[in-house]
């Protein structure tokens, strides 16, 4: 052994070539942080001066070969200045440059995930043989920032600067058999073949067969692209990409200027340029945002993980209800191979649920994403049934009947006589609170809220919601269920709302007073979509149903009146009066047609405004910044609020909730990184200007005493 030390093992194998296996110590995966690289600058002088024939980089975890940079260390980095981090990158770079500067051939053999810095290393290597298993690419953008250590140097000069534009900016992962094709890939060989074939190559290379020389000179070298060719592939990225990104992510813009300013010039200058963008990307909010998102992401996994450590797997579940939260649960559950039963009492909504699951089977169908028999065994895993008589088999019931509080409470009961002792009885409520819904049960500890969003194959949360006497065997088995459908559970404590709805209605709220106080609701729209949501409130509402946001705006009111009450008639409640329920019936803030593919289009008839009216009480010049902040503040106390009341225990469940939940922007990363970006102090001073408003615009004395010592939620 030549070197043995917490990342890193190198050792020599037979015909003088060197093998340098990464294995960080005690962790089921490799990722570059501080101890790798610490190691690896150790590892340098030793590799440079052996008189060995050729290199092996390989990796000491069946999980894969390196997942990348160790993004938990990344906030730090990003507290540097852009001078300190130029420095960093470069130190990094001379790194790396080292190992492929070695005066002998190299290939990486990569057998799992190479994402980012740990494709960026094995970029540095003459070839790379990749196992079935290989899975290359480069993420950085994703974290709002460009790749750091010759990702935008090598890849352009291995695979084409289209192609290496394509995957940098799409962030995208790709398989072995795509990578191969490509050329980022030399080679695809089985797992217990790949010291074989580094083996071989490096024979190959010593042989003279393969010309492992002219291959590094390639990486290091401009980019030979004929000037015409090089001003159209460029121009035409560049357009596409802004348009696509949008200009609250600058990061995959970024990449491409800098692919094009490199094209020209020798690896180490251009190597100076991607570090000068690293460093310039590093700083923007949106990076840190992003990497937190990235984070936030992670902890909830481990949340799951811990919660669900001695739970089974659900073997068999049921679904009550085939409207179209029931008929997406059981769809969802089929095509995570956990079979349901799906009951109604309606033989026509049985009918309408299976044809939702088998609308949305064709579409994947169509795209070649499952094969037919995929297809018929998803389906073969939905039993529509009008009876309990199998209920008796199912571990989990998820109830999905309409929102009517009397309703829940005699199926709920209904169906505890029909199941296991031990089965778990959930309610997919989005507002009825869950410890009122166990009042009936004879085993309240078996039960537990689980609120799916809409469309559920879409939407990744689901609020798991713990009730007065649930047990955490239930929360546990909930999570689980969740997990096994593809879903991230966040689990809630009960209140009316439960996290996500309870910090959205405020939002509305400050709608509904913008409304009153006479401005556009087109307006607020554009302006809204232009802070970053994927909707503004008017078509959110739409979507939503006004008919299903006006029931739950009254149980918000009733539960939360000091702050959610209205004094006058409200915009939702006209609305509902004229049965604009929105979307659903082609009628709300806007009309709708479908397009040709069944797509709702909205179009705005000017009518609309003649039902508003009634409801303005003031004619008042807002800027766009004040309507962000009217609508904002009222989300930001509220999610303070559900943190001062222990719903979850983190602001990273609270900001998580609202991205998974609502589509949040993701480069401001939740209402309390938001708020925590703007400042506390600032805050309240905005806050007061609407404190006319009502509660709802009133700083708790937790949010006053951050703001008065300058506290942050993070
Ligand atoms: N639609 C949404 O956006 C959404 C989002 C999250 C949660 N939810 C909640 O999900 C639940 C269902 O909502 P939905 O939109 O799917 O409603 P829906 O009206 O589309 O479906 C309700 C279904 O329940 C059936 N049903 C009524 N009584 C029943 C009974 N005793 N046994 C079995 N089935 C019965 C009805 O026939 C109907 O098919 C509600 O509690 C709702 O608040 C809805």
């Amino acid at each position: 052994m030549l070197y043995n030390g917490p990342s890193f093992r190198l050792e020599k194998l037979s015909h003088d070539f060197l093998k340098l296996t990464f294995d960080l110590i005690d962790q089921s995966t490799n990722v570059l942080g501080v101890t790798a690289l610490t190691d690896l600058e150790k590892i340098v002088p030793i590799l440079k001066s052996t008189d060995a024939k050729g290199l092996i980089l390989c990796s000491g975890k069946p999980s894969g070969f390196v997942f990348g940079a160790d993004v938990t260390e990344f906030l730090t980095h990003f507290k540097k200045t852009e001078e300190e981090l130029r420095v960093w990158i470069h130190q990094i770079n001379q790194l790396f440059n080292s190992l492929e500067d070695l005066p002998y051939p190299s290939v990486a053999l990569v057998n799992g995930f190479a994402l980012g810095g740990g494709f960026e290393i094995a970029l540095t290597m003459d070839y790379r043989i990749g196992s079935p298993k290989a899975t290359v690419g480069l993420p950085e953008t994703k974290l709002g920032i460009i790749p750091g250590w010759g990702g935008t140097v090598r890849l352009p000069r291995l695979i084409g600067a289209d192609h290496a534009i394509e995957w940098i900016t799409s962030a995208k992962y790709f398989k072995a058999d795509e990578a191969l094709k490509f050329g980022a890939l030399d080679g695809v060989v089985e797992d217990d073949k790949l010291i074989d074939a580094g083996i071989t190559f490096l024979s190959r290379c010593s042989n003279g067969d393969f010309d492992w020389k002219k291959r590094r000179e390639q990486k290091k070298s401009p980019l030979k692209l004929d000037r015409t060719e090089s001003i159209m592939s460029f121009e035409g990225a560049k357009g596409l990409v802004a348009a696509a990104a949008g200009p609250n992510y600058p990061a995959p813009l970024k990449a491409v200027e800098i692919i094009q300013k490199a094209a020209t010039l020798s690896r180490d200058e251009a190597l100076r340029l991607e570090g000068e963008a690293f460093a310039y990307c590093s700083k923007t909010k949106t990076a840190e945002c992003l990497v937190q998102v990235f984070l936030g992401d992670q902890y909830l996994k481990k949340v799951s993980k811990k919660i669900t450590k001695e739970t089974k797997p659900v073997g068999m579940g049921a679904v009550l209800g085939a409207g179209i939260m029931g008929g997406g649960i059981s769809y969802q559950s089929a095509s995570s191979n956990v079979p349901v039963l799906m009951k109604d009492i309606k033989t026509e909504q049985l009918n309408l649920g299976m044809n939702e699951a088998s609308k949305l089977l064709n579409k994947q169908l169509e795209r070649k994403k499952i094969t037919p028999d995929k297809m018929a065994q998803v389906i073969s895993q939905i039993t529509p049934t009008l009876s309990y008589s199998d209920f008796g088999n199912s571990e989990f019931v998820v109830e999905a009947v309409v929102e009517n509080e009397k309703v829940k409470l005699s199926v709920l009961s209904e169906v505890e006589n029909h199941v296991k002792e031990n089965a778990i009885l959930a309610s997919n409520t989005s507002t009825i609170s869950i410890t009122k819904l166990s009042k009936g049960l004879k085993r309240p500890e078996n039960f537990c809220g689980m609120h799916f969003f809409n469309p559920v194959h879409l939407m990744p949360l689901v609020e798991i919601i713990r009730g007065e006497k649930t047990s955490e065997t239930t929360i546990a088995k909930a999570v689980q269920y969740a997990n096994q459908m593809g879903k991230t559970p966040i689990v809630v404590n009960d209140c009316a709302g439960f996290l996500v709805n309870r910090i959205l209605f405020p939002y509305f709220n400050g709608f509904v007073f913008l409304i009153e106080d006479g401005v556009d609701f087109q307006r607020i729209d554009k302006v809204m979509e232009k802070f970053g949501w994927p909707m503004g409130p008017a078509y959110l509402l739409d979507v939503v149903g006004i008919d299903t946001a006006h029931h739950a705006s009254a149980i918000m009111a009733e539960a939360f009146p000091d702050r959610m009450g209205f004094k006058n008639k409200t915009i939702l409640e006209v609305m509902f009066e004229k049965k604009r329920f929105g979307q659903k019936n082609s009628l709300g803030f806007y009309e709708y047609e479908m397009d040709k593919k069944g797509k709702p289009v909205k179009k705005v008839n000017p009518e609309v405004y003649e039902l508003i009216k009634p409801v303005v009480k003031n004619k008042i010049e807002v800027t766009d910044d004040e309507i962000i902040m009217r609508m904002m503040l009222p989300m930001i106390i509220e999610a303070s609020r559900c943190l001062e009341d222990k719903i979850v225990s983190t602001p990273v469940e609270v900001d998580m909730g609202l991205l998974l939940g609502l589509g949040f922007p993701p480069f401001r990363a939740g209402a309390l990184k938001y708020a925590d970006s703007i400042g506390l102090e600032k805050l309240r001073a905005e806050s007061k200007k609407y404190h006319h408003l009502g509660r709802l615009y009133e700083f708790t004395s937790h949010m006053n005493e951050l703001a008065q010592t300058n506290k942050t939620y993070y």
